[in-house]
Formats: structure tokens, C-alpha cells, sequence
């Protein structure tokens, strides 16, 4: 690991590639102890990173995944949308579970956006008014607290420092969501609870940017932890089955304040195959028993809302997307361990469109539906992965998928994940 470390320098970010879930936690933590500020820059607790290790395991929603490292101080930037109920709720759950001084490792920036419960509550009524149409959200709030942010009426944490204005600001955003929407929302109820919670959440905020500046000045390290994935970006993913927010590298640089010139290395976390969860376009979905074998198999059900996710082949258009567009240096590729025992694994390669090829996904449901993709296929494999501690103890039809891969995607490998545990990772030189 501390080669691949040495490669990375100072300020590290970690991404997801392609519909979220991709093992982005695992990583973060692996590496966590060897950074000072572990950072989230966009979304909020529709995140859920998972992590095992010596048999007990972690699930972290809006906060860092690398504060299981009790040397690291967790960062939330401006980008993200916090509700401090829950907040306080995922803290007090990760001290139960034995993690030491989480709040006073926790610092929030105090233009990050306030997520309340009648976001949630509009979250889940504009679902339900999609009817089959719908995104398949979280449900969390997150797109309604985005809205508000983006239509300048949103509630920020520095409006937790004026109890007045912040009772004001609530009624008046409820009084216009209840009567642009017709539904009945609870003002009083949304301040009374974060009235619980505010005297322990007010010495958390600060003016991150200045924190993570001077830090990177004094040449601390620093590790973006991405959350959702570059297919689900509010830009570039699969629009409107997206989240709300710019999940791909830029987001780094706007979410926190980073200068995009102090990251000095991106790490893509791409699955061995691919999943998605909620509606959207998924080209290579096995829609049948073999996609609901690697669903038992690699334990696909999701993080945060228990959902079954969708499963399919690795799509090698959609990764090559996330690395060209977030300019990715590397990748750790996961999950290789769920691909064994399939005795064939197919790759898609190519996607055509009217007899042409296509460089990144199409996302009008016209086009979708008469997309032809091209792929390629590869011998499986037999044997337990999680005892291989290099590439070379990989079964060699494994060696010869992880590099067709690589070549596919126009991107190294640099870490392959053999298993569950924090451990079960492989660095490659
Ligand atoms: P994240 O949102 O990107 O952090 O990923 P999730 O935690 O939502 O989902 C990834 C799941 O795969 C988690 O349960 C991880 O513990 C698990 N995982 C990650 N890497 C590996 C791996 O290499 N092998 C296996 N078997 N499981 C893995
Ligand atoms: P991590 O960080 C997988 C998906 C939802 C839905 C769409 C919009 O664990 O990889 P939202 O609630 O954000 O408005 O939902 O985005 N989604 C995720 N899918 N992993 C995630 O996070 C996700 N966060 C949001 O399922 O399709
Ligand atoms: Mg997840």
C-alpha cells in the first residue's frame, strides 16, 4: 500500500464511476490513516458507504467514511445538504458501535445547506406524483434541499447562529412549498428539531475552505471521499436519473473550495460488474435468474434504503466515460471475488447508434431503446480470491479479465478488491 500511497501525493480524491456503490467506503478507509482530513464535498445521507473490518461492520451515510481513524478529522463541506438529526443520529450510532470522539472530529461548514423533514416530505409526495415515472430516490430530501439552494431560498448552517431568522425562514419556506405543492408541511415540528440539536452541532461550523487551505499549506494530506458516482451527476450522468448534485470531480473543487490545481490525483472505484439502483438507463442489465445470482451473490441490496440493485455486466463505455470526463489516473477495480464460478463473463465494449459508435452513453429513452451494444466475452474463474495478495496469486483467467479491463477502460488498475474486509485488497505496483 505504500507504494501506491507514494504515487498518489498529497491531496487524494476518490470516485465513484459508474450508478454509486462501487466500494468508494472500502477504499477511504484502507488508506484513511495516512491522510489528516478526510472530506465530503457533495450530497448528504442518501450516501451509504460500508465497511468491514475484523468482523464488525460500519455504515456511513453523510459523514467521512475515514473517521473510523481516530487520528482523522472529518470534513463537510458547503456542497453538501446536512439534516442534524440525523446527523447527530448517525454519530451517536458510530459511538455505540465503540468509535471514539466522533463530534469533536467533525468540523461543517457553515454554507453547507440545512435538509429538513419537509424536504423529505416533498421528496417523497413528488415520487409518489411520478408514479411509474419516477427517479427511484433515496427519498432523504436530497433533490427539494438542492432546489431550494439552487433557487436561493435555501437555509444554510450559518442561519443555525440567528434562532429568529432560521424560525422565519423555515415557516416562509414551508408556507411556499405547501401552496406551490398542495400539501400540508409541519414548520414548528421541522424547528423544534433542530432547536434539539443545534447546541451540539454549532461548535462544529467553521469556514472549511480556510481549514483545508491552511492545511494543504502546511502540506497535510487531504482525501476527498466522492459519494454517489459520476453517472448520477446532476451534469453528466443519466439525466433526470440522476441525484442533484455535481458528484464528479468538479464537484470536489465547488463543494469544498478547493482550487482544482491542489488535487493531485484522482482514484475511480469501479465493481467487476455493474449495478444500479432506482430508474434509469442501464445498457447491460440482467434482467433475469443470472443477474439476481450475482445480486445474492455480491450482496447487492442497498446501503441506505435496503433496495434491491439492479445488476448487469461491466460496462466498459461507462467507465472510459467517468475516466475521460473526470479525468481519472487510476482505478481500483471491486468486487472481482463476486465474479467467481461464472463460466462465462461477458464485458460490453461498444456501443452503436444508426450504424455509428457512440463515446458515452445516451440518455433520451428513444436512443436507449434502440442501442446496440457490442460485447466481448471472457473464461471464468474458480477459487477463493480473498487469500491472493498479488496479482500474480489471481487465477490467471482473473489476470486476463482485470487486463482486458484496464485496456477497455483506458485506465490502470492500480488496487483490486478479493473481498469484504478492509484487508482484502490488493495494490498493484
Ligand atoms: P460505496 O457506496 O461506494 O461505498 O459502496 P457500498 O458500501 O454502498 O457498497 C459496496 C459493498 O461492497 C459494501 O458492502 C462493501 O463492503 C462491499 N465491497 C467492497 N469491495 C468489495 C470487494 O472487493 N469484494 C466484496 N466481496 N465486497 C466488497
Ligand atoms: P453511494 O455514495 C447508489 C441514486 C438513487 C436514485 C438517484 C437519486 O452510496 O454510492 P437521490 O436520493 O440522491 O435524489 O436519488 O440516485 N443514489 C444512489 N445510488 N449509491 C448512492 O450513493 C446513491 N445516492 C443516490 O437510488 O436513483
Ligand atoms: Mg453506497
Amino acid at each position: 500500500m505504500q507504494d501506491f500511497l507514494q504515487t498518489l501525493g498529497s491531496n487524494v480524491g476518490i470516485l465513484g464511476t459508474q450508478w454509486g456503490d462501487e466500494g468508494k467506503g472500502k477504499l477511504v478507509d484502507a488508506v484513511s490513516e495516512h491522510f489528516d482530513f478526510i472530506c465530503r464535498s457533495t450530497g448528504g445521507a442518501n450516501a451509504g458507504h460500508t465497511i468491514y473490518t475484523n468482523g464488525q461492520k460500519f455504515v456511513f451515510n453523510l459523514l467521512p467514511s475515514g473517521l473510523l481513524h481516530e487520528s482523522t478529522i472529518g470534513v463537510i463541506g458547503n456542497g453538501t445538504v446536512i439534516d442534524p438529526v440525523s446527523f447527530r443520529a448517525e454519530v451517536a450510532q458510530l459511538e455505540d458501535s465503540g468509535l471514539k470522539n466522533v463530534l469533536e472530529r467533525v468540523k461543517i461548514s457553515l454554507h453547507a445547506h440545512l435538509l429538513f423533514d419537509y424536504h423529505k416530505a416533498i421528496d417523497a409526495e413528488l415520487e409518489r406524483r411520478k408514479g411509474k415515472d419516477k427517479i427511484g430516490t433515496t427519498c432523504k430530501g436530497i433533490g427539494p434541499c438542492y432546489e431550494d439552494k439552487i433557487a436561493r431560498r435555501g437555509i444554510r448552517c450559518e442561519d443555525l447562529l440567528d434562532t429568529e431568522l432560521l424560525k422565519e425562514k423555515i415557516i416562509a419556506n414551508c408556507k411556499f412549498h405547501s401552496e406551490t405543492l398542495n400539501i400540508e408541511l409541519d414548520p414548528e415540528a421541522d424547528y423544534n428539531k433542530i432547536m434539539s440539536v443545534r447546541e451540539e452541532i454549532k461548535p462544529l461550523l467553521c469556514d472549511t475552505r480556510i481549514i483545508l487551505l491552511d492545511a494543504m499549506r502546511q502540506n497535510k494530506k487531504v482525501l476527498f471521499e466522492g459519494a454517489q458516482a459520476h453517472h448520477l451527476d446532476i451534469d453528466h450522468g443519466t439525466y433526470p436519473f440522476v441525484t442533484s448534485s455535481n458528484v464528479s470531480s468538479g464537484g470536489i473543487c465547488t463543494g469544498l473550495g478547493v482550487p482544482p490545481k491542489k488535487i493531485s490525483t484522482l482514484v475511480g472505484i469501479t465493481k467487476a460488474y455493474t449495478t444500479r439502483v432506482g430508474s434509469g438507463p442501464f445498457p447491460t442489465e440482467l434482467d433475469d435468474a443470472f443477474g439476481d445470482e450475482i445480486r445474492e451473490k455480491g450482496g447487492e441490496y442497498g446501503a441506505v434504503t435496503k433496495r434491491p440493485r439492479r445488476c448487469g455486466w461491466f460496462d466498459a463505455v461507462v467507465v472510459r466515460n467517468a475516466v475521460e470526463f473526470s479525468g481519472l489516473d487510476c482505478i481500483n477495480l471491486t468486487k472481482l471475488d463476486v465474479l467467481t464460478g461464472v463460466k462465462e463473463i461477458k464485458v460490453a465494449t461498444k456501443y452503436m447508434l444508426d450504424g455509428q459508435e457512440l463515446r458515452t452513453i445516451p440518455t433520451t429513452r428513444k436512443a436507449n431503446l434502440k442501442l446496440e451494444i457490442k460485447y466481448e466475452s471472457f473464461p471464468g474463474w474458480e477459487g477463493n480470491l480473498s487469500q491472493a495478495k498479488s496479482f500474480g496469486d489471481l487465477p490467471p483467467n482473473a489476470q486476463k479479465y482485470v487486463k482486458a479491463l484496464e485496456s477497455f477502460i483506458n485506465c490502470p488498475i492500480r488496487v483490486i478488491g478479493v473481498g469484504m474486509d478492509r484487508n482484502d485488497l490488493i495494490y498493484l505496483p
